[in-house]
């Protein structure tokens, strides 16, 4: 091809991805409202690129990348108290760390029963179809966490771990974590936090002085902990870590691995790109504690802010947020998204507890609301919400 006709070629191309992509909503319009990713930051963005051919699945090949993936981890194994024998696997997100610390649970125990709370990530429902493995379903109490008394009566000779969140894709609530650690430890039983989303605000939010529940591996009978970059970690897309008190436990998910340079590999994904790794490690060093602790508190701010708009406008919120997740109270929530979405707006439907979600996150900003909330008003006006 001539020069000019590869040139015409590429133009082509590029214009038609611009028509896809200007299909899509983006964080920069900030009328995302109802997600838990935002925008990467520039740094992360340009370090994505820079690692774009690197394979970690073959680390060899690449020990520089390999090096900042032990960066990335080093950081969240501080972040969350880890004991010197922890270790870490970086993942796609939290779907892939609880499927995987599932599988660990399994292997170990060589039990198939998962007691989870009836907040659980739907990644729960994926994994005992996966892994052929029974959810015992406990009941929130009013304050929309696990109840410990509950959770007590449903471990049985089969159960094979249990699991707590800290922050809830619904609402953000963080179960009883300190009380489910010590059941655990007593029980002996293999206990996995989900701290997807807030495994990037708890640790800051204590920073901030807030009185929060404790999360970590601080607690003795926390054995796993997922964790994701690409959520208030402000790093692209595809970042998450599950974090392990042992680091023998990645043993049982290791396989012989042929054909690549090293002799084993552990996890679920044999190629992984280098990209998001080392955007993750960007932003983490760009930002570091201090840097995230003030985004955090950006993002309280806000989210304080947005429930007061929300509380003045004559709505009930569905509970005291306590991250930067708000769950609005609805009779016809879904009515309300579909209306919302007409207007623009993207926020999320929680049939389960008759709500909508909004998440403020790092791009969701003062003015952002003040736009939002009279919306809202309008709609749940004539929806005869209000
Ligand atoms: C608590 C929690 N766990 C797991 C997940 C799944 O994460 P991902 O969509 O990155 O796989 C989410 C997603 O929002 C979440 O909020």
């Amino acid at each position: 091809m001539s020069n000019k006709r590869v040139h015409d070629a590429k133009n082509e191309i590029l214009q038609e991805l611009t028509r896809y992509q200007t299909q899509d909503f983006s964080f920069t319009s900030g009328h995302i409202l109802g997600s838990m990713c935002t925008q990467p930051h520039p740094i992360a963005k340009e370090a994505y690129m820079k690692f774009l051919e690197t394979n970690l699945g073959d680390p060899q090949l690449f020990p520089g990348t390999k090096t900042i993936e032990q960066k990335v981890l080093s950081f969240l194994l501080d972040l969350t108290h880890a004991p010197t024998t922890a270790a870490g696997h970086i993942v796609g997100g939290g779907t892939e760390s609880n499927i995987t610390s599932m599988w660990i649970a399994k292997v170990l125990t060589g039990k198939r029963e998962i007691i989870i709370p009836e907040s659980a990530h739907f990644s729960f429902q994926k994994i005992a179809s996966l892994m052929d493995m029974k959810l015992s379903s406990i009941p929130l109490t009013t304050k929309f966490v696990m109840d410990i008394t509950k959770v007590k009566q449903a471990i049985t000779p089969e159960t094979a771990a249990v699991v707590g969140i800290a922050g809830s894709t619904e609402l953000g609530a963080i179960d009883p974590i300190p009380e489910l650690s010590d059941l655990c430890r007593e029980e002996h039983l293999f206990f996995h936090v989900d701290a997807a989303f807030g495994g990037f605000v708890i640790p800051f939010l204590k920073r901030l002085g807030y009185d929060v529940v404790d999360f970590d591996f601080h607690l003795p009978g926390v054995s796993s902990i997922s964790i994701d970059a690409h959520k208030m970690g402000c790093a692209a897309i595809p970042l998450g870590a599950l974090l392990l008190r042992k680091n023998m436990w990645l043993d049982a998910i290791s396989v012989k691995s042929n054909c690549v340079s090293t002799e084993w590999q552990a996890g679920i994904l044999g190629t992984r790109s280098g990209g998001p790794v080392a955007a993750a490690y960007a932003i983490i060093k760009y930002l570091g504690k201090e840097g995230y602790t003030n985004l955090v508190k950006q993002c309280m701010e806000t989210t304080l802010y947005t429930e007061e708009r929300i509380r003045q406008v004559g709505l009930e919120v569905m509970m005291e947020p306590t991250m930067n997740v708000i769950g609005i109270r609805l009779s016809h929530p879904r009515t309300i998204v579909e209306k919302l979405t007409k207007l623009g707006w993207k926020v999320n439907n929680l049939d389960r507890i008759s709500s909508i979600r909004v998440v403020i996150m790092p791009h969701v900003t003062k003015p952002i609301i003040d736009k939002f909330i009279p919306d809202l008003q309008k709609v749940c006006q004539e929806s005869g919400e209000l």
